[in-house]
């Protein structure tokens, strides 16, 4: 029982440091970034707080997982995902592929590539961009997170 326990809190320390690093990135640090005046000076201070950040969002997404999956399997609880009442272990799924792929595989193979080409040519369409799809990031990890503290704790919103 102990460690499920614990892998339950490890799970829910991994997702507040990371929800809440993409929160900061999406409300705090892009804005403050589009406000600069010289290209140069925004590239340069997102660059070096999104490669900081993105460290360690995979370590965190990693721990998510794990933990994640352990519990699964010591519930037992993998039909949980033929059940539709059971859609935030759906979300909880998507959203951690979502972040794995981007973090492990798209950004450092490609977008990181595309970010430096395109912020050079239009960087105010660049950065409005990735805003846009930080929010939608961000919006649909609260969403998970929210359906997942009701539905864990029996409140089964569908
Ligand atoms: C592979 C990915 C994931 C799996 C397999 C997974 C699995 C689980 C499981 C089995 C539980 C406990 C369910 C229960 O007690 O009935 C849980 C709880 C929870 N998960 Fe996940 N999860 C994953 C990713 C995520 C993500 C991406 C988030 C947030 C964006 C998240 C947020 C939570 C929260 C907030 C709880 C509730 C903890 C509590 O109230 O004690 N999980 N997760």
């Amino acid at each position: 029982m102990e460690d499920y326990v614990f892998a339950r809190v490890l799970h829910v320390i991994a997702v507040v440091l990371w929800i809440g690093g993409v929160a900061m990135v999406t409300t705090v640090i892009i804005p403050a970034v589009k406000k600069m005046s010289s290209k140069e000076d925004q590239i340069k201070t997102f660059e070096q707080i999104e490669g900081r950040f993105a460290l360690q969002a995979k370590v965190t997404t990693l721990i998510t997982g794990l933990t994640g999956f352990y519990m699964i399997s010591v519930l037992d609880a993998w039909d949980r995902y033929f059940e539709l009442k059971y859609w935030w272990i759906h979300a909880m799924t998507l959203v951690w592929i979502l972040f794995t792929l981007v973090l492990y595989i798209l950004e450092p193979l490609l977008l990181h590539k595309l970010f430096k080409k395109y912020v050079k040519e239009n960087p105010a369409r660049t950065f409005s961009i990735m805003h846009r799809v930080h929010w939608i990031l961000l919006m649909l990890s609260l969403i998970t997170t929210a359906g997942a503290v009701a539905g864990c704790h029996g409140w089964f919103i569908i």
